[in-house]
């Protein structure tokens, strides 16, 4: 991957990398297709990456289409897929990595311990093997875009992060490659996650600036919904996700799955 990305940056191209885990799905190939029009060159790597699940989480089970991700990459005109082993990215010496402090400390770092470690460390490799101009993220993973825009600032990589608005399925549920566990009745539960947000942006919408009401709000749809479990909903600053702030972020378990979704109060929820 080096050489052939060493090739092209000598060569004069912007290279875009956009990094996966491969279970392609709309949301990731908006990010391809935005890397497609901003540089001369688009990697996107497909690596499930042990160190950012933590034990008795989905590693094991964790949706893969290998095949599918390939044509689906190829139709969409990128220049490489990166698909490197679990040896190749950790051999058994291996020993470094990269941590982020503060915003990694908070709700989805703090609801999984070691994760936003595991995502840093991918994230620096893959940006130092690919030469990446730019780099993109969706904001689904809000959180995730908060640590490596600080990890992209703090070890001056050099790559700019761009990123991706959430792309939603037709009642509102952010597509994700973990929907695919749902059962026909818990997919029609998690339609409470946008329902919730949408809430919350109404209201913000109206005026409602006091962050406990608003929170309340954010909470109730969950709360309502008897499939859903409330893992935490609050209303965060986007860049150190402590409050207060005008992003709503959510963390649901639907049966055994997890999910994730948020909105920036300030713009008017879709639809
Ligand atoms: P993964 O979950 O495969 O997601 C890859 C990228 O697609 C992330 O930047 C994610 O935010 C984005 N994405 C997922 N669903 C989206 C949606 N509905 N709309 C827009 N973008 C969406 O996130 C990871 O992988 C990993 O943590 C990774 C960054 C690859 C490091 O291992």
């Amino acid at each position: 991957m080096r050489d052939i990305a060493r090739g092209w940056h000598v060569d004069g191209c912007t290279i875009g990398l956009v990094p996966t885990m491969g279970a392609l799905h709309a949301g990731h190939m908006s990010l391809v297709d935005a890397a497609r029009r901003e540089n001369d060159r688009v990697v996107v790597s497909v690596f499930v990456n042990p160190i950012q699940f933590g034990p008795g989480e989905d590693l094991d089970s964790y949706p893969r289409s290998p095949e599918r991700d390939v044509s689906m990459l190829r139709a969409a005109g990128v220049d490489a897929v990166y698909k490197p082993s679990v040896a190749d990215m950790y051999p058994p010496r291996a020993s470094t990595r990269v941590i982020v402090h503060d915003v990694t400390e908070r709700l989805e770092g703090a609801a999984r311990p070691g994760h936003f470690e595991g995502v840093a460390t991918v994230v620096t490799k893959l940006v130092a093997a690919t030469f990446a101009d730019r780099a993109y993220f969706g904001q689904k993973d809000a959180q995730q875009v908060a640590v490596v825009r600080r990890l992209a600032a703090d070890l001056d990589l050099g790559v700019e992060i761009r990123v991706c608005p959430t792309v939603r399925e037709a009642d509102g549920l952010a597509l994700s490659s973990r929907n695919s566990y749902l059962s026909g009745p818990e997919r029609e539960a998690a339609v409470c996650l946008s329902r919730a947000l949408a809430r919350a942006a109404e209201a913000y919408g109206r005026g409602e600036r006091d962050p406990e009401r608003l929170r309340t709000i954010l909470r109730e749809p969950i709360e309502a919904e008897p499939l859903a479990r409330l893992d935490y909903a609050e209303v965060v600053d986007p860049s150190t996700f402590s409050t207060p702030g005008s992003l709503a972020v959510l963390a649901v378990r639907i049966g055994r799955t997890r999910l994730i979704d948020n909105h920036d109060l300030n713009v008017a929820y879709p639809g």
